[in-house]
């Protein structure tokens, strides 16, 4: 269940800040918000170290690229795992100083901006076409560069796109070894969407039980990095919505369902999400480490790449209402193009503040809508608010920072601009 009770209150801490914000720039703004990122950081590795394991962080990029969070999570020394040429340009921008390169099909010019600055990555390859590329490129330029593999198990069901399969792991580790210009050390897979451990508990025991049955002893030496990738959800500041458990995406009885709501017939107004706290992760990973791994492969280390839980509270959204169509219907300035999908309308509940007219108890049932020209442009069905919300109010939308701004696209209206705020 997320801690909606500290979330309000630092709500409440950022109000007289953003009214402030809002009276001196023009709305909508994308909320930066460094503080979070880094308790964000420190609750993931302190997670780990609490059961005896440093791990080693790489952002994972995708969740949110805004260049302000790069620059914090690097200069809190972590490194950066990208998926794409713009992605890696985006980790060097930063400076950062350990980049993982992780994603299906690279192409020669991928490798090309790979090897011209291959001492700060590490290559998790996906098929044995890019490892024969990658060690023809490197060779060629005199380089030797380190890489692992991605592999997948029945775990990963229907993600068979990315890299081999784990039975064919010992031949991509031969064919790896064909070649000076590779250094092949690693093995690496992902799986995303957990709210409890134990999928990385099973990945980790299938993986020793292979090294165990297909490597010798002096070989597993070879292997210098696990990487479990992303996938664990932090304790989110949504939930689902009551009337649609589901997360459908398409509704056909939405009129019906939105009279119901705006009349209040749903109690409760929203389904909480639960997830294991990231200790709970962190010990039953660090274990299946302790008992499993470390007997086999002494010389691993554990590398993970988090991306929601990094970035989930990162951003907060502040918009302004522009017009009140009826008592229950207000548009904002700011629309769905500003994350890019129906995350609000379908898939989850926020709570949205109107901190132009104050009050965290009364939730009100209320349609705010977006001003893109589109009906699929929701905020939210209720707000928090004083009294019914007028054209001119500040509407908060708190903590989104994870595959929002990442998703935000031109369509209608431009992408509105990112405001770094410091909370005093
Ligand atoms: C390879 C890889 N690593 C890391 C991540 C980040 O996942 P999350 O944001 O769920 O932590 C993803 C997301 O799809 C991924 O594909």
């Amino acid at each position: 269940m997320p801690d909606f009770v500290s979330k309000f209150t630092k709500v409440k801490k950022m109000r007289s800040q953003l009214l402030v914000v809002a009276k001196k720039n023009p709305t909508p703004l994308y909320l930066y918000d460094a503080a979070e990122v880094k308790t964000n950081l420190t609750m993931f590795r302190q997670a780990f170290a609490k059961f005896g394991l440093q791990s080693k962080v790489f952002y994972a990029i995708k969740s949110n690229p805004y260049a302000g969070l790069l620059k914090t999570v690097v200069d809190e020394g972590v490194g950066l795992d990208v998926s794409s040429q713009c992605e890696l340009k985006l980790a060097l921008a930063a400076r950062a100083k350990k980049i993982i390169y992780t994603g299906p099909a690279k192409t020669e010019k991928d490798f090309e901006l790979i090897l011209c600055h291959h001492s700060k990555i590490t290559v998790n390859l996906e098929s044995r076409r890019e490892l024969e590329l990658l060690a023809k490129m490197a060779g060629a330029k005199k380089i030797t560069m380190r890489c692992g593999v991605r592999i997948h198990t029945k775990i990963q069901q229907g993600w068979t796109k990315f890299g081999i399969p784990l039975a064919e792991l010992r031949a991509f580790y031969d064919a790896a070894k064909r070649y000076k210009s590779l250094r092949f050390c690693g093995v690496h897979f992902h799986i995303s969407y957990n709210k409890t451990p134990e999928k990385y508990v099973a990945m980790l025991v299938e993986l020793a039980n292979y090294f165990q049955k297909n490597f010798k002893p002096q070989e597993r030496e070879n292997f210098a990095y696990i990487d479990i990738g992303g996938g664990i959800y932090p304790q989110p500041f949504e939930g689902v919505h009551t009337w649609n458990p589901n997360q459908e995406s398409y509704f056909d009885n939405y009129e019906k369902t939105l009279d119901k709501v705006l009349n209040n017939k749903f109690h409760p107004r929203f389904k909480p999400l639960v997830v294991a706290p990231i200790e709970k992760f962190a010990q039953d990973i660090v274990v299946a480490w302790h008992t499993k791994i470390s007997p086999l492969l002494p010389r691993v280390e554990l590398y993970a790449e988090p991306g929601r839980f990094i970035s989930h509270s990162a951003m907060h959204f502040l918009l302004r209402i522009i017009d009140v169509k009826n008592p229950q219907l207000g548009i904002t300035d700011g629309g769905n193009n500003m994350f890019g999908w129906e995350k609000y309308q379908f898939f989850n509940y926020v709570p949205l503040f109107n901190l132009s007219q104050f009050d965290l108890k009364n939730e009100i049932p209320f349609l705010t809508c977006g001003s893109l020209c589109t009906p699929d442009d929701v905020w939210g069905y209720y707000i928090y608010t004083k009294k019914t919300p007028k054209a001119g109010n500040i509407i908060l939308l708190p903590f989104q920072g994870a595959y929002t701004y990442t998703l935000a696209q031109n369509f209608i209206k431009e992408i509105p601009p990112v405001y770094d705020v410091r909370f005093i």
